[in-house]
C-alpha cells in the first residue's frame, strides 16, 4: 500500500521483534507494537505511532498470567500459540489472523490496511465472516443482532432517548462475534470517542476506531460466549455482592418532598403490605440543588427523618451529581477551589458549565486527591443515616451538553483533555463514592447507582439506563439495554419502571413491574410533574396485580442472591440474553423473540408490551415448564401463548431447582425459617446452590458464607442436601419439597424421612 498517495498511514513491514516472558514487542515501518499474553483466552495487542505506549489506566485490573506460549517465526508470518488461540502475524503489513486450536479463522484484519490511522484517528478493520453476528456493546440500543448497524462511544445525556438513539449515557467498548461455531470477544481499551461499525454501509469489513491514542484491544477466545464474558471480567472485574436490601423493591421519583411526604410513603408501603426496601431522594432534598446539603424547608430534621423511615425498614439512598455550585460561600466549592480539585482550562481556570444548581464547577474525580476529598465528603449525608448513593449527571451533563474539548484533566497525573477524559469521568465519579462507603460506612457493602460508566463500571456500581419514556417500546428496549449491559460484565443493571418521562398507562405499569420482577436492579421511578407513579397508583387491579409482583420478587430472593452470588464468580449476568446460552441458535436473534431472556439461569422471560393479550413464544431446545401453571411444553418450539396482563410469560428449564422463601415485608425483616425447593423434571444430574451470608459486610469475601447443596438425580431418582460451606447460619430449618412433572414418594434425609408434597403451589398470590 502507498500511504503517501491514499492519505493513509499503515504499520508496514516489521522490522525488529523481541520476546519476553510475557508476549513480544517491537516496531515496524511506521509504528510500535506490543504482544502480551494474558492469559490462555485473552492476547493484548497494542499499536501506536509514538514509542510510549499511552494504556487507560482505569478499566482492565488483572496483569498477565504466567502461561505457556510458543512463538515460532515462519517464512513471512510468525506464529504465537497459547492453548486456546493461535495468531498469525505476517511479516511484510503486520495483519493479525486469530484462530482457534483447530485452526479455524475466529478473526482476521483486513489485507493491506487492517491497522490504519488517518491523522491522529486510529482504526482496525476486521473482514466480515460469512453469516457473522455481533452482540454486546453495553448501553446501546437497537437489536440483539449488531451486524449492519454503527454505534458510538461518547457518554451522553440523553432525556428522553429514542429507541434508536446513540450514544447514550455509559461506554463500554467490548462486543462478542459469532460464526461458524465460534465466538471471539473484543474490549478496545480505548477512552477516546470511539466507533463501531459491524458492516453498516459496506459488506466487507466491520472495524473500531479512536479518534486518537493506541490501538489497544483484548482479544477474547473461549469456547461459548459466558466464557468470553467470565475472561472479560477477569481482565474488568466482577460486580461484587451488593447488600441484599438493594435487591428488593426500590422506589424514586424525582422528587419526593417535604420530610412529610417521605413518611406517607414509606407508611403507605407498610399500610398495604407491598414489600419494599428502599426510598429514594432526587435533587429536591438539596438546597439551591447543592451537593452536601439538605433543604431546611424541605426537610427540617434529615437525620430524624431518615430515622423514622429506617424504623420503618426502609434504606435511603441520595442522589450525587457532581456539579458544584459556584458560590464563595459553599464550602465544597471554596475547598475544591482552593484545593485544585476541579477540572481546568489550560491557563489554569477552572471549567465552569452550567447545570441544576446554575453555574458549577465540576470535580476531577481523575485525580486521586479529588476523589479522596469526594469520598470524605459523603459523611455528611453518612452521619444523617444515607445508606447509598445514586451518582447521576455524571457524563458529565452540562445544560448544552458541550464541555471544551480543550478543557484539562488530571488523568493519574498524566494531564489529558477532554477528549481522552470525558469517557471514563462517571466511572471515576463512581469509584470515588463507592470508596467513600467502603472507608466510612462501617464495614457496610457499598451501594452505588450510576447512569455513567466506562468498562470496569461493574467494580463501583449499578447502573440504570437513564431517562426512558413511559411507553411499551422503550419497556421492551430496556429489556434489551440492560442484556446487553450483562453481555459486557454488568450484572446489576435496571432501568426506571414505568418510565421517566411521560405518564404511565396503568396496564404498561402492572406489565413494566411484572418484567423488572425478573430484573437485576428493581426500581421505579418518574419525572418531576408526572403522574403518581407508585403501585397503588393506577387503581385497585393495578395495585393487586404489582402487590403479586413484588411479593413474588421477595419470595425469588434466595434464588436472587445465590444468582448474584454466582455472577460475583463467574462474571456471568443474572439477565442472560438468550444469545448467552444458545448462541447458534437464530431464532433467538429474530425480532420476534429478541426480548426474551433467561433470569438467574433457569426462568425464561418473555418480555411482553401491555396491551397483548397474546403473543408469540420461542422456546428453546429442551423441555419446559410455566411457571404459574406448572404445564409442561416441548422446547424447540413457536408457540401463540396467552399474557392476560396478571400474567408475564415466563417459564422454568426443565431440571431447575429454585429456592423460593416467604414473602418478607422487606429484606431485612423476621426469618420464618422456612424454604421451599421446587424441583423441575429433568434429566441426569442438577445441582442448585443456596447461597447465604449476612447480606451488609464485606465479611463474605472473607468466606464467611453458608452454602448448601441440593442435588437431584432424575436418573436414580436420588436427591440429597450437603452443607458445602458453613461459616454463617443459614436462616432455613425447615425445607419444603415441590416436584413439578414427576412423582417422588420416597424420601429421607439423613435416616431421616422426609414430607413430600405434591400439589402445585401458586407463585402469584
Ligand atoms: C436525571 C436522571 O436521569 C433522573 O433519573 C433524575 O430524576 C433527574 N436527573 C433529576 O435528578
Amino acid at each position: 500500500m502507498n500511504s503517501n498517495k491514499s492519505n493513509l498511514l499503515v504499520p508496514g513491514q516489521i522490522t525488529n521483534e523481541k520476546l519476553s516472558s510475557t508476549g513480544v514487542s517491537g516496531k515496524t515501518e511506521n509504528c510500535y507494537f506490543k504482544l502480551t499474553v494474558y492469559n490462555e483466552t485473552s492476547i493484548r495487542v497494542q499499536v501506536s505511532i509514538k514509542s510510549e505506549f499511552s494504556p487507560n489506566p482505569y478499566s482492565v485490573i488483572a496483569s498477565p498470567e504466567e502461561v505457556k506460549f510458543s512463538w515460532e517465526e515462519k517464512n513471512d508470518h510468525y506464529v504465537l500459540k497459547t492453548k486456546k488461540i493461535e495468531l498469525i502475524l505476517e511479516k511484510d503489513n503486520f495483519r493479525l489472523i486469530f484462530k482457534n486450536s483447530s485452526g479455524t479463522i475466529l478473526s482476521e484484519d483486513a489485507a493491506l490496511f487492517g491497522i490504519n490511522w488517518q491523522g491522529t484517528a486510529v482504526s482496525c478493520y476486521k473482514k466480515l465472516q460469512q453469516w457473522e453476528k455481533f452482540i454486546g456493546l453495553g448501553e446501546k440500543t437497537g437489536g440483539l443482532n449488531r451486524y449492519g448497524q454503527t454505534y458510538t462511544n461518547w457518554n451522553t445525556d440523553h432525556f428522553g432517548y429514542g429507541t434508536n438513539a446513540d450514544p447514550l449515557y455509559l461506554s463500554l467498548p467490548f462486543y462478542i462475534g459469532l460464526h461458524h461455531d465460534n465466538c471471539y470477544g473484543i474490549f478496545f481499551d480505548n477512552s477516546h470517542k470511539s466507533t463501531f461499525n459491524f458492516g453498516a454501509g459496506n459488506n466487507r469489513f466491520s472495524y473500531f476506531t479512536a479518534e486518537d491514542g493506541d490501538l489497544d484491544y483484548y482479544f477474547i477466545h473461549e469456547k461459548n460466549v459466558g466464557g468470553i464474558i467470565s475472561a472479560y471480567t477477569t481482565l474488568t472485574g466482577k460486580t461484587p455482592m451488593p447488600p441484599k436490601w438493594a435487591l428488593g423493591y426500590q422506589q424514586c421519583r424525582y422528587s419526593y418532598y417535604p420530610d412529610k411526604e417521605v413518611i406517607r410513603l414509606a407508611k403507605t408501603f407498610r399500610e398495604k403490605e407491598i414489600p419494599a426496601d428502599t426510598i429514594y431522594l432526587d435533587i429536591h432534598h438539596m438546597e439551591e440543588c447543592k451537593v452536601f446539603t439538605f433543604d431546611k424547608k424541605r426537610f427540617e430534621k434529615p437525620t430524624e427523618l431518615i430515622k423514622h423511615i429506617k424504623d420503618l425498614g426502609f434504606k435511603v439512598v441520595v442522589i450525587l451529581d457532581p456539579g458544584i455550585k459556584v458560590d464563595e460561600d459553599y464550602p465544597p466549592y471554596t475547598e475544591g477551589n482552593e484545593q485544585q480539585l476541579f477540572i481546568k482550562y489550560p491557563d489554569g481556570k477552572n471549567y465552569e458549565g452550567q447545570v441544576w444548581p446554575g453555574w458549577c464547577a465540576f470535580p476531577d474525580f481523575t485525580k486521586p486527591e479529588t476523589r479522596d476529598w469526594w469520598a470524605e465528603k459523603l459523611n455528611f449525608y453518612l452521619q444523617a443515616g444515607v445508606d447509598g448513593f445514586w451518582t447521576d449527571m455524571n457524563e458529565p451533563a452540562t445544560w448544552g451538553q458541550t464541555i471544551p474539548d480543550l478543557v484539562q484533566f488530571n488523568y493519574e497525573g498524566q494531564i489529558a483533555s477532554h477528549k481522552k477524559s470525558r469517557n471514563v469521568y462517571g466511572l471515576q465519579m463512581a469509584r470515588s463514592t463507592n470508596n467513600g462507603l467502603a472507608n466510612y460506612h462501617q464495614g457496610k457493602r457499598p451501594f452505588v447507582l450510576t447512569r455513567s460508566g466506562f468498562a470496569g463500571i461493574q467494580r463501583y456500581a449499578a447502573v440504570w439506563t437513564g431517562d426512558n419514556v413511559a411507553s411499551d417500546e422503550h419497556m421492551l428496549a430496556g429489556v434489551r439495554l440492560v442484556n446487553s449491559l450483562g453481555l459486557g460484565g454488568i450484572s446489576f443493571a435496571g432501568y426506571d419502571i414505568g418510565g421517566f418521562v411521560g405518564n404511565t398507562q396503568p396496564k404498561l405499569f402492572a406489565r413494566w413491574i411484572a418484567l423488572a420482577t425478573f430484573c437485576p436492579l428493581f426500581r421505579a421511578h418518574t419525572m418531576i410533574n408526572s403522574n403518581a407513579s407508585e403501585p397503588w397508583a393506577f387503581g385497585e387491579e393495578v395495585e393487586q396485580i404489582s402487590k403479586n409482583y413484588i411479593r413474588l420478587r421477595y419470595k425469588l430472593l434466595p434464588l436472587i442472591y445465590t444468582a448474584f452470588y454466582k455472577s460475583y464468580q463467574s462474571g456471568i449476568p443474572l439477565s442472560k440474553s438468550l444469545s448467552i446460552d444458545y448462541s447458534f441458535d437464530d431464532k433467538v436473534y429474530h425480532g420476534a423473540y429478541e426480548n426474551q431472556y433467561l433470569f438467574c439461569e433457569h426462568l425464561l422471560v418473555a418480555a411482553v408490551e401491555s396491551y397483548k393479550e397474546i403473543t408469540k413464544i420461542y422456546l428453546p431446545e429442551g423441555t419446559w415448564y410455566h411457571f404459574f401453571t406448572g404445564e409442561k411444553l416441548d422446547g424447540d418450539q413457536e408457540l401463540l401463548w396467552e399474557c392476560p396482563i396478571e400474567y408475564l410469560p415466563v417459564f422454568v428449564k426443565a431440571g431447575a431447582i429454585l429456592p423460593v422463601q416467604s414473602v418478607k415485608t422487606h429484606t431485612e425483616d423476621v426469618k420464618d425459617g422456612q424454604i421451599n425447593i421446587h424441583i423441575y423434571k429433568g434429566m441426569g444430574l442438577s445441582e442448585q446452590l443456596i447461597y447465604e451470608d449476612d447480606g451488609k459486610s464485606t465479611a463474605y469475601q472473607k468466606s464467611s458464607f453458608s452454602k448448601t447443596l441440593i442435588r437431584m438425580d432424575f436418573t436414580a431418582n436420588k436427591l440429597s442436601i450437603e452443607k458445602i460451606a458453613a461459616n454463617y447460619e443459614s436462616e432455613y430449618h425447615t425445607a419444603n419439597f415441590f416436584f413439578h412433572g414427576m412423582q417422588l414418594h420416597k424420601a429421607s434425609l439423613a435416616g431421616k424421612k422426609l414430607e413430600i408434597s405434591h400439589k402445585n403451589v401458586a407463585f402469584l398470590d
